[in-house]
C-alpha cells in the first residue's frame, strides 16, 4: 500500500466539518453521481444498501425550500408538523447537554447572535431549509420496513458522501432539521408511501468568507470514552 494513504485518509476525515454557508457555484451532475457512487461502497447488513437519495437542484430545490421556510415562519402551522422519529434525546443529560450547548454558543458567537435573540436564531435555523444556499440539496430516505441495523448502515453511507465530497474540494452539512417537515417533503417530492425521510444534506463549495465556516468542533479525549480491557 502507498505509505501516504493513511495521512491522506486522515486528512480528509479531519478536514470535514459542517459547512453552513455555500457559494452559488454549481456542482456538475457527473460529480454528484461520482460522489454518490463511491459512497454506496459503504457496507450494509447482507448488502441491503438501504439508501435512497433525492438530489435537488435549481427549481426543485427552490420550491421545496420556499415551502419549508414559509411553514417554519408560521408558528401555528409549524406546530402541526412533528418528526417521524426522534433524532435527539427527549431528556438531555451530561455529557451530551454540555457538548450540544458548546456548539450552539460557538456558532452563535461567530454569527454575532446574542443569547435570547429569538428572531436571529429563528432566521439562522431557517437557513437549514435553504440548504445554507448550497446549489445541491440532498434528501435521504429509507424503506419503513427496515430496522435499526439498516439505519446504522445508512450512517456509514452518509459519512462516505461527506468524505468523498471533501476529497473533491466540496463541503457538506448533514441536516436533521428537515425531519420536522417530512410530510411536506414527502408530498413535494412525491415520495413512495414506504419511504421515510432520514435527514437532508447541503452539498457545494464552501463560502470561505463566511464566519460560521470557521467553526471547528472539538472531540472528547479517548480517555473519556475508550476502555481497554487487557
Ligand atoms: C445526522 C446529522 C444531522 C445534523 N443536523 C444538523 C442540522 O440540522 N443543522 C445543522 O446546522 N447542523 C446539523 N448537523 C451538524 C452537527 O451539528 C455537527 O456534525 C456537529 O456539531 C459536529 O461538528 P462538525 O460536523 O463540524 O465536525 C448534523 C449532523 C449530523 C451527523
Amino acid at each position: 500500500m502507498n505509505k501516504d494513504i493513511p495521512a491522506i485518509v486522515d486528512a480528509v476525515i479531519d478536514s470535514r466539518y459542517s459547512c453552513r454557508a455555500f457559494l452559488s457555484t454549481e456542482v456538475p451532475k457527473q460529480l454528484i453521481e461520482e460522489i454518490l457512487a463511491i459512497a454506496a461502497r459503504a457496507p450494509s447488513g447482507t448488502n441491503m444498501q438501504p439508501w435512497k437519495v433525492w438530489v435537488l437542484t435549481g427549481s426543485s430545490k427552490q420550491r421545496l425550500s420556499e415551502r419549508l421556510v414559509a411553514t417554519f415562519d408560521d408558528p401555528e402551522e409549524a406546530a402541526t408538523h412533528t418528526e417521524t422519529f426522534a433524532y435527539y434525546p427527549k431528556k438531555w443529560l451530561s455529557p451530551f447537554i454540555e457538548r450540544r450547548r458548546k456548539v450552539g454558543i460557538e456558532l452563535y458567537k461567530l454569527l454575532d447572535i446574542q443569547k435570547g435573540d429569538a428572531e436571529r436564531m429563528h432566521k439562522q435555523h431557517a437557513r437549514n431549509f435553504q440548504f445554507f444556499d448550497a446549489p445541491v440539496g440532498l434528501i435521504f430516505t429509507i424503506d419503513t420496513t427496515l430496522e435499526q441495523g439498516s439505519w446504522m448502515d445508512y450512517g456509514m453511507f452518509l459519512q462516505n458522501i461527506m468524505l468523498a465530497a471533501k476529497a473533491r474540494g466540496l463541503d457538506t452539512c448533514a441536516q436533521a432539521a428537515f425531519l420536522q417537515f417530512h410530510r411536506i417533503i414527502s408530498e413535494d417530492l412525491e415520495l413512495p408511501e414506504n419511504e421515510t425521510v432520514i435527514c437532508g444534506m447541503a452539498l457545494g463549495y464552501a463560502d470561505p468568507d463566511a464566519p460560521e465556516n470557521t467553526l471547528r468542533t472539538e472531540r472528547a479525549p479517548l480517555s473519556e470514552w475508550v476502555t481497554f480491557k487487557p
